[in-house]
């Protein structure tokens, strides 16, 4: 998307994030949960970290948590919840070594598409291998990009929400030969438009391992959700487990 960059989805989104997610407390806590089980001792990295929901679940049950997200605004929101855990820096994964050594990294909600494109996105895979101690874990959880959810769109418009005096919208394209879903959500309130963009380059399960592979990585599992379900024909979230 034209001017699209590291900063632009948590510029636009870091306001409203939590409230628009108030219905994710189950999963957040779910994510947790299994995380936790795959931590080891810590500490423990989240890259793009956001508001902080999942790093802050973690770090209350007791492992030390460091979170890093290249959107200051994001950051800001999440700093006013931490009390300075998870500690929290300003980083772009695609772009910036990481600081320290981790037995667990991870990267969940989608957020492993949003970095930026395939040639970023493995120079954040190399990175996080250069991160993780021996037989440290990277986990990354996605959608699982079926034609049916991502037809070739030129582009659809949905109602995400509608009260008596707003109305938030949410417009996408989809270009299945790059592998490429551009959303912004359009919310109309108090006679004012505002726009919030997001953007996610994503892969199938396959092409997720073939980059992992190329950088060292070797997938350990995979889950079709956090109970550790299978994957399916009707997973909607895909989730890899791999280790150094
Ligand atoms: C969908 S949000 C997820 C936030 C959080 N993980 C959660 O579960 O709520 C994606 C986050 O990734 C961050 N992000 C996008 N590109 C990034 C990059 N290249 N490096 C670090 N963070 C990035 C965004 O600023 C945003 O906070």
């Amino acid at each position: 998307m034209q001017g699209y960059g590291p900063e632009t989805y948590g510029t636009a989104s870091a306001e409203d994030y939590d409230d628009f997610y108030t219905d994710r407390e189950d999963e957040v806590a779910a994510t947790a949960a299994a995380l936790c089980e795959l931590a080891g001792p810590g500490p423990v990295l989240e890259i793009g970290v956001g508001t902080g929901m999942v790093a802050e679940a973690i770090a209350s049950r007791g492992f030390d948590v460091v979170g890093v997200d290249s959107s200051p605004a994001m950051l800001a929101v999440a700093r006013k919840k931490s009390a300075g855990k998870p500690a929290l820096c300003t980083a772009d994964a695609t772009v910036d070594r990481i600081q320290g050594s981790y037995s667990l990294i991870y990267c969940v909600f989608n957020t492993f598409f949003m970095l930026g494109d395939r040639a970023a996105q493995i120079v954040f895979l190399r990175n996080a291998y250069d991160a993780l101690e021996p037989k440290g874990r990277l986990v990354i959880e996605t959608f699982v990009p079926t034609a049916e959810r991502l037809g070739n769109w030129r582009g659809r418009v949905v109602v995400a929400d509608m009260t008596a005096t707003t109305v938030t919208l949410v417009a996408s394209r989809n270009d299945s030969e790059r592998q490429l879903l551009e959303n912004q959500k359009i919310m109309i309130r108090d006679g004012r438009v505002e726009l919030a963009p997001s953007q996610f380059h994503y892969h199938t399960a396959e092409q997720m391992d073939k980059m992992s592979g190329s950088a060292g990585l070797t997938l350990e599992s995979r889950w079709g959700g956090w109970s550790r379900e299978e994957p399916a024909a009707g997973s909607t979230k895909m989730i890899a487990v791999y280790t150094r």
